[in-house]
């Protein structure tokens, strides 16, 4: 599974490149605006620059026609830019513009396997089903993400299914389980996924060790 960071923080971004282990970024108009007031197009091309892989940034028009429009502005900012269209009749008709001119799309705020069904047929390249706010209303988030991947996967189909509205490092786990291609996370989340308590008093006990035998010889 691959793993994003779900943020438009240029330090987090730098730190997640520099592990070696983050190849994506997700945004939205809601990540852009924790990060104060910023110039939205610089931002999005910088961040495209540090990150090897694609970086979703999202339409704010609800109508096809001006979210085509906004698109096809975005789609020159870099070479990695993936557009992301909200899961409506709206955007599955945007959708299917713009994968015909090869523009990638980011089908986002999928909370059914039926509107993954039809993102997937308009030819997004990635789905994203929300997760944690699914399970903010009682329903199973994971078992979305579980059923899409399924369905994807059956039919041959290209989409990747992006894990998103990430909350923890237990939704982590069961996305890898769930088989989704990627994992869209908070930066404190991709921190806690390699967080252990047997790992910290592991490498003090190897230390001490080591220190005691030392000082032994000595
Ligand atoms: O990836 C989508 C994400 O940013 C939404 O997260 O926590 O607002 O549901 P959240």
């Amino acid at each position: 599974m691959k793993i994003f960071l779900d943020t438009a923080n240029i330090e987090h971004i730098r730190h997640g490149v520099r592990l070696g282990v983050v190849t994506g970024v997700t945004t939205n108009p809601t990540i852009i605006s924790r990060e104060g007031k910023v110039d939205y197009q610089k931002r999005v091309k910088e961040i495209c620059s540090i990150v090897p892989g694609p970086v979703s940034t999202e339409v704010l028009s609800q109508d096809s026609k001006g979210m085509v429009a906004e698109a096809r502005e975005m789609a020159r900012w870099a070479e990695n830019i993936v557009i992301k269209i909200p899961a409506s009749l709206e955007g599955v008709e945007t959708t299917s513009v713009l994968a015909g001119e090869n523009i990638k799309v980011n089908f986002t705020l999928c909370f059914t396997l039926n509107q993954a069904v039809l993102g997937a047929a308009a030819g997004a390249a990635f789905i994203s089903p929300f997760v944690g706010r699914l399970d903010d209303i009682g329903e199973d988030g994971m078992e979305v993400v579980a059923d899409i991947v399924e369905y994807l996967d059956y039919y041959r189909l290209p989409a990747q299914v992006i894990a998103a509205s990430i909350r923890h490092s237990q939704h982590c786990l069961m996305a890898a389980r769930a088989g989704a291609h990627v994992a869209t996370v908070p930066y404190e989340v991709l921190l806690g996924m390699m967080r252990h308590p047997l790992t910290d008093s592991g490498i003090k006990r190897f230390q001490d060790d080591w220190k005691r035998m030392m000082a032994e010889e000595g």
